[in-house]
C-alpha cells in the first residue's frame, strides 16, 4: 500500500516556546517527519520564538539535535536534516515586553497560511495573543495552537477561553488533545461509521459494558511538580480518557465535519451521570525494591495526589443507560497498554445448554503499542466429542494487515500539526467540550477534598490497587489483564 501525502499550502509556523520540552520532543520532530514524507512546501518557515538569547543558526543546531535524539537513525539522513533545518529560524521574544516583536512581524507574511503554536505556560496565552495583533503580524485568517493543561478547573479554563475569544474567533483557536491524533483513536470512528456490521450492536441492549484502559510504565519522576497539583483525574481523565469515552458512546455525526462530530461528543459530556464517592478509586503507587514510589519522584513527601484512578461512569441517555464504562488510568503499572474493550452480553438463550467454554464476544481496539483490532468470536472447539466451544480471535494488527504503512505510523503531533495547516478543527477540542469536562470533573475533586479522601497504595510495576478490582468484581465483572 502507498502511503498517499496530501499537500498543503505553503505557511509560516511560529513556535512560541520553541527552545522548549515540547517543540524538542514532539513539534521539531514531528514536522521533520513531514519534511521526509515531502509535505511541507519549499518555501514554508518554521520560526522558533522564545526568551533564550539565540540565532538562527543555534535554533538550527538545538532542533538538529533534538531530531538526532527522537527520530530513529533509520528514519533520518544527515541530508535530510541539513535541507529541513534550512526551513527553521529564530526570534528571541518577550512574551510580556515588547523585545522581538517588531522582528517577528518583518519576518511573518501576511498572505500565507500563519499558524502560532503557543508551548508557553497558560498565563501568557494572552500576553502573547495581544501583542499579535497589537504589531499588526496576526490576522483573520491567522491560527492558534493552545496545549493542555486547558485551565485545572471550570472557573480558569473558562477564563483562558474568554481570554482568546477576546483576540480570535473559535474557529482559529485549536486545541490540542495529543489522544485525537493517534492514528487507533481516528480508527475508532472509521470502525463504527464506516461499517454496518456494529451499529445495530452498539448500545445498551447488546453490550454489557465498556472497558477504556490507559496503562503505563513511566512514573512523575522529572515532572513531578507539575503532576502533582494535577493526578490522573486532571492529567488524564478530563481530557484524552473523556474523548475516548465520547468517541465510542457518540451518535453518528451527519457528516465528518468538526463541529458535526464536536456537537455529538458533547452531547455525551452533557449525558454523563454524576460519579459518586462509592464509584471510584484513587491509588498512589509506592516504593519496592526496585522502584521508587510517588512520594520520592514527586518531592512531596505529603502528597495525597493520584497517579492512578479507576471508575464506573453512567451514561444517561437511550443508546446506554444501564451500560458502564469502566475507565482506569495510572502510572508505573506493570505494562505499558492502551485499549478500549467492547464486552457483549450474553446470548439470549443458549441452545447447548451449558456448553464449557462459553465466553461473551469482545471487541478490542488497541491503542498502543501494537495498534489493531481484535474481536473474539466463539466456535465449536475441533474433533469428535460432542459440543464443546472455544474462542478465537479474530484479530488484526495494523502490522500485519498493512504492512509498512501500518507499522509507520505518524505520531499523533504530525498529523495534528498539518491539520492546523489545512484548517481542519475535528481533531481539536472546542472551547464549550472542555468547559463541559470540567463541570462533568469539577464536583468528583471537590469531593475529595471536602473528604480529606486519601490514594489507595499499590506497588510500582503492578496492576494498580487491589480496590479497583472490586469496583468490578461487585457488578460480577473483571477487568482485562493489562499485558503489552
Ligand atoms: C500526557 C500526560 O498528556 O499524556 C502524560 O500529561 C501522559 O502524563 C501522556 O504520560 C500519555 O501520552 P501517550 O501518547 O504516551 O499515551
Amino acid at each position: 500500500m502507498v502511503s498517499r501525502v496530501i499537500p498543503v499550502d505553503t505557511f509560516d509556523l511560529v513556535i512560541f516556546g520553541g527552545t522548549g520540552d515540547l517543540s524538542r520532543r514532539k513539534i521539531l520532530p514531528g514536522l521533520f517527519r513531514r519534511f521526509v514524507a515531502g509535505q511541507i512546501p519549499n518555501d514554508a518557515r518554521i520560526v522558533g520564538a522564545a526568551r533564550a538569547e539565540m540565532d538562527d543558526a543555534g535554533f538550527r543546531d538545538f532542533a538538529t539535535a533534538a531530531i538526532r535524539e527522537f527520530i530513529g537513525e533509520a528514519k533520518r539522513k544527515d541530508e535530510d536534516v541539513q535541507r529541513f533545518v534550512e526551513h527553521l529560524q529564530y526570534v528571541a521574544i518577550d512574551a510580556t515586553g515588547e523585545n522581538g516583536w517588531p522582528r517577528l512581524a518583518e519576518l511573518i507574511r501576511k498572505d500565507v497560511i500563519q499558524a502560532f503554536y503557543f508551548s508557553v505556560a497558560p498565563f501568557l496565552f494572552g500576553d502573547l495573543a495581544e501583542r499579535l495583533h497589537r504589531h499588526g503580524i496576526a490576522t483573520a485568517n491567522s491560527r492558534i495552537v493552545v496545549e493542555k493543561p486547558f485551565g485545572r478547573d471550570l472557573v480558569s479554563a473558562h477564563a483562558l477561553n474568554e481570554t482568546l475569544a477576546s483576540h480570535f474567533t473559535e474557529h482559529q483557536i485549536y486545541r490540542i488533545d495529543h489522544y485525537l491524533g493517534k492514528e487507533t483513536v481516528q480508527n475508532l470512528m472509521a470502525v463504527r461509521f464506516a461499517n454496518i456490521l456494529f451499529e445495530p450492536l452498539w448500545n445498551a441492549r447488546h453490550v454489557d459494558h465498556v472497558q477504556i484502559t490507559v496503562a503505563e510504565t513511566v512514573g512523575v519522576g522529572g515532572r513531578g511538580a507539575y503532576y502533582d497539583k494535577s493526578g490522573a483525574i486532571r492529567d488524564m481523565v478530563q481530557n484524552h480518557m473523556m474523548q475516548l469515552l465520547c468517541l465510542i458512546a457518540m451518535e453518528a455525526p451527519y457528516r465528518f465535519d468538526p463541529d458535526a462530530v464536536r456537537d455529538e461528543k458533547l452531547k455525551v459530556i452533557h449525558a454523563l451521570e454524576p460519579v459518586g464517592a462509592e464509584d471510584i478509586v484513587r491509588g498512589q503507587y509506592r516504593a519496592t525494591k526496585e522502584a521508587p514510589g510517588y512520594i520520592t519522584d514527586s518531592e512531596n513527601p505529603t502528597s495525597t495526589t493520584e497517579s492512578y484512578i479507576a471508575m464506573k461512569v453512567n451514561i444517561a441517555n437511550w443508546r446506554w443507560k444501564g451500560t458502564p464504562f469502566y475507565l482506569r488510568t495510572g502510572k508505573k503499572l506493570r505494562a505499558r497498554a492502551s485499549e478500549i474493550a467492547i464486552v457483549f452480553k450474553e446470548v439470549p438463550h443458549s441452545i447447548f445448554g451449558d456448553a464449557e467454554g462459553w465466553r461473551e464476544n469482545v471487541l478490542t481496539i488497541r491503542l498502543q503499542p501494537n495498534e489493531g483490532m481484535n474481536l473474539t468470536v466463539m466456535i465449536k472447539e475441533p474433533g469428535p466429542g460432542g459440543m464443546r466451544l472455544t474462542e478465537v480471535p479474530l484479530d488484526m494488527s495494523f502490522a500485519d494487515a498493512l504492512g509498512e504503512e501500518g507499522t509507520d505510523i505518524p505520531d499523533a503531533y504530525e498529523r495534528l500539526i498539518m491539520d492546523v495547516i489545512r484548517g481542519n478543527q475535528t481533531l481539536f477540542m472546542r472551547g464549550d467540550e472542555v468547559e463541559a469536562a470540567w463541570r462533568w470533573t469539577d464536583p468528583i475533586i471537590a469531593g475529595w477534598e471536602a473528604r480529606g479522601d486519601k490514594p489507595k497504595a499499590y506497588d510500582a510495576g503492578s496492576s494498580g490497587p487491589e480496590d479497583a478490582l472490586m469496583l468490578l468484581h461487585r457488578d460480577g465483572r473483571r477487568w482485562r489483564e493489562i499485558k503489552e
